[in-house]
């Protein structure tokens, strides 16, 4: 069954998000990375669907996101795409393809955009990838920011810990956030920062705030599915909360199966022609 009221079938575009913002309604973002998972995401009601670069540890195995590769991600979008009628899609831009210089990152987000049919897109950093980021709002491709923990730059920092706890990268973080705004994105994702400085940068940023691992004060939460589903293991930060238990629920179907398989119980005189 699914939650849209009459009217909430409409789809949700970023001017939506920026009116939930001023209106203090929450925004809810989960990740999806395939046709059948978005399907149900949306059905469900979720207002932004990311397709994120997650898929290279969800999807493929990888230890970072940094070997999934522009088309690998497109192939994603497309999936995802297909099964969403409402919310806003947005697609990760992939490790390697906006850092280099702004014409690759237009020519990549352009891609991501004819190729995909996704509403939007997302990409990581501040100062460092300003001009990549103008290029391709100046194409009229919108932009979600994505400040905090940069998986993309784990090599850079060694650890998923929590960033920004001392002054100086909390400084540069604030101003990163509002050079995003001021060049024109549309929203910004602060990942696994401190509670009371992701309150700072969404009290001052007119722009949604959307949050994992940034506490309550923000105007939006995102987690990825397969994490809060309990589909993955061994991943159990203190920010996710888990509201299913689909790991032990699939296995058991699994080892049902196997079972009635082994035992002849399966197929049974119905369930044959
Ligand atoms: O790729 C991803 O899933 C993300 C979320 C963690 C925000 O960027």
């Amino acid at each position: 069954m699914s939650v849209y009221g009459p009217e909430d079938v409409r789809k949700v575009t970023t001017h939506r998000l920026f009116e939930m913002k001023e209106r203090g309604e929450k925004i809810s973002m989960l990740t999806a990375y395939d046709y059948t998972m978005a399907s149900i995401v949306d059905q469900a009601g979720i207002d932004v669907i990311l397709v994120g670069d997650s898929a290279s540890n969800v999807m493929a195995g990888n230890v970072t996101t940094l070997p999934i590769t522009l088309d690998q991600m497109i192939y994603h979008g497309k999936s995802v795409v297909r099964g969403v009628k409402r919310a806003l899609v947005v697609v990760d831009m992939p490790f390697g393809t906006y850092q280099g210089n702004s014409k690759e990152a237009l020519s990549s987000a352009i891609r991501i955009m004819k190729e995909t049919h996704a509403d939007c897109i997302k990409l990581e950093g501040g100062a460092e990838v300003i001009e990549s980021v103008q290029r391709i709002l100046c194409a009229g491709i919108p932009i979600m920011g994505h400040l905090g923990l940069m998986p993309q730059s784990i090599n850079k920092y060694g650890t998923y810990n929590v960033r920004a706890k001392d002054e100086d990268e909390a400084r540069k973080l604030i101003n990163d956030a509002k050079l995003l705004e001021e060049a024109g994105c549309f929203a910004l994702v602060l990942e696994k920062i401190p509670a009371m400085l992701a309150k700072k940068v969404a009290s001052e940023l007119r722009i949604p705030v959307i949050g994992i691992g940034a506490g309550r004060y923000v105007d939006g939460q995102v987690l990825v599915l397969h994490d809060m589903l309990g589909m993955t293991q061994g991943f159990s930060p203190r920010f996710l909360r888990r509201y299913a238990d689909l790991n032990t629920i699939m296995s058991d179907a699994v080892k049902h199966y196997i079972n009635d398989v082994k035992s002849l119980d399966f197929p049974n005189d119905e369930e044959q022609y």
